[in-house]
């Protein structure tokens, strides 16, 4: 069969520790900055928590038979740092390892390869209680971490540091719509920096190993587009570019920060120590690019830091989250990162979309049309962008099992497989059969009807 990915490609979902496991304090687990977060009246709709979640804790082998049933070559799913260790540093809790260790054997017995995240924003609560991100030892708690977990859990193929630090900072930090909920323009470049400074040192700490397994950072890319050709949304545009895509990937790959980005802060951008940025550029073997949206930009001189939030688009279809849907994108941003960034490989670790699913799945399956239209037109995107020649090694659909979308709780449904929430039953959707097809076809079906 001829399709136009390359053989190597590898098809795979992708879930995050605290929106699907539940269980949070089981065999000994330590709080997280989220179970602080979601127990707080008011801070997540319907007062909706990850107590139970997906249940994952404890369902994760009939989890992973799923997998194998659609035929899934990779699984991307996040470790929590508080079950590896209660109090974020110090003692390992061998109960919450051994979990992830049979996670892992689960996966490699059926096949599918393991792909880890260290921190998909899960911190433990007593490290928030010694400033979080904004504190500097935290690069040395997250490289400790990061060795024990290393150690523990070989059979890896693919380690990721971090999952969108622009997201803790913006929605941690800064917003505060996302925990530990500060809203403080003075804190968000110490935490992104220090997320930084974190990843660099567990990269450092994994070659320390000498593990022969890739290893690299998860980003979240939208190309940004201006919402008219005046000046103002021009240099907006410029400015939420530099804000949300070049704010990590600049230090990593350059050893700086965009001077738009300490432009924006002004005097609120700290000193920063020029020996940091050792840490922070070693190299990796492979960059994540998580894309769900463009974002179309418009000025807003009450913005102090670009958000570009993407300005509604009349013609195009927006999905249960408003987000605008537009898979040239996913081409954009990726062959972006090629022409700025060089050639080192990329996998795209997110893409999905929230369409709105009954609670309950009908004796008839779960029909998804939009999803599914939404799956083939980005996959079509990536097969898009190897053709323009970027080397792009795989992609992860988000989500498998609608699951816990952060602050907006259960009420908006990533996953393709269905989850009653009452009886947490699994019914995959006509995307999960699609997705199966697409992998079974090694991409051919994308051009089925
Ligand atoms: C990404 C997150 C992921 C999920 C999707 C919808 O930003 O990494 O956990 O919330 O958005």
């Amino acid at each position: 069969m001829s399709t136009d990915f390359p053989s190597k490609f590898v098809w795979g979902a992708a879930t995050a520790a605290y929106q699907i496991e539940g269980a949070p304090l089981e065999d000994g687990a330590g709080p997280s900055i989220w179970q602080r977060f979601t127990h707080t009246p008011g801070l997540t709709v319907n007062g909706d928590t990850g107590d139970v979640a997906c249940d994952h804790y404890h369902r994760y082998a009939a989890d992973v038979a799923l997998m194998r049933a659609l035929g899934l070559q990779a699984y991307r799913f996040s470790i929590s740092w508080s079950r590896i260790m209660p109090e974020g540093k110090g003692r390992v809790n061998q109960r919450g390892v051994d979990f992830y260790r049979r996670l892992v054997d689960a996966l490699l017995a059926a096949g599918i390869k393991p792909v880890a995240t260290l921190y998909h924003w899960d911190l433990p609560a007593a490290l928030d209680d010694h400033g979080g991100w904004l504190n500097r030892d935290i690069a040395a708690w997250f490289a400790d971490y990061a060795t024990v977990t290393f150690k523990a859990l070989d059979g890896v193929e693919l380690w990721a540091t971090l999952n969108e630090p622009w997201v803790v900072t913006d929605g941690g930090y800064l917003h505060g719509a996302l925990a530990p909920g500060h809203r403080n323009l003075f804190e968000a470049p110490i935490a992104s920096h220090n997320l930084l400074r974190a990843h660099g040192r567990a990269v450092k700490a994994y070659r320390a190993l000498g593990i022969d397994k890739p290893i690299g950072i998860v980003v979240n890319l939208e190309p940004k587009v201006p919402a008219s050709s005046n000046d103002d949304d021009l240099a907006a545009t410029a400015r939420a570019d530099a804000y949300m895509n070049r704010q990590y990937l600049d230090p990593i790959f350059f050893g700086e920060y965009p001077e738009a980005v300490t432009a924006m802060f002004g005097e609120g951008w700290p000193e920063i120590p020029s020996a940091d940025f050792d840490d922070i550029r070693a190299p990796l073997d492979f960059v994540g690019i998580n894309y769900y949206k463009r974002g179309v930009t418009k000025n807003d001189p009450n913005k102090v830091v670009e958000r570009a939030a993407g300005v509604y688009q009349p013609r195009s279809i927006h999905t249960e989250t408003g987000w605008e849907v537009h898979a040239p994108g996913l081409t954009d941003i990726l062959v972006w990162f090629r022409d700025r960034y060089g050639d080192t490989p990329v996998y795209v670790t997110e893409n999905g979309a929230a369409f709105y699913d009954p609670p309950t799945a009908p004796p008839s399956g779960v029909d998804d049309p939009l999803r599914v239209d939404y799956l083939r037109e980005h996959i079509a995107a990536v097969r898009e962008a190897l053709r323009r020649g970027v080397d792009v090694r795989g992609y992860f659909v988000w989500s498998l099992l609608d699951n816990l979308e952060w602050s907006l709780g259960f009420s908006k449904r990533f996953g393709i497989v269905h989850v009653d929430f009452h009886t947490l039953q699994r019914t995959p959707k006509k995307s999960a059969h699609f997705y199966s097809d697409v992998i079974a076809t090694h991409g051919a079906a994308l051009d089925q009807r």
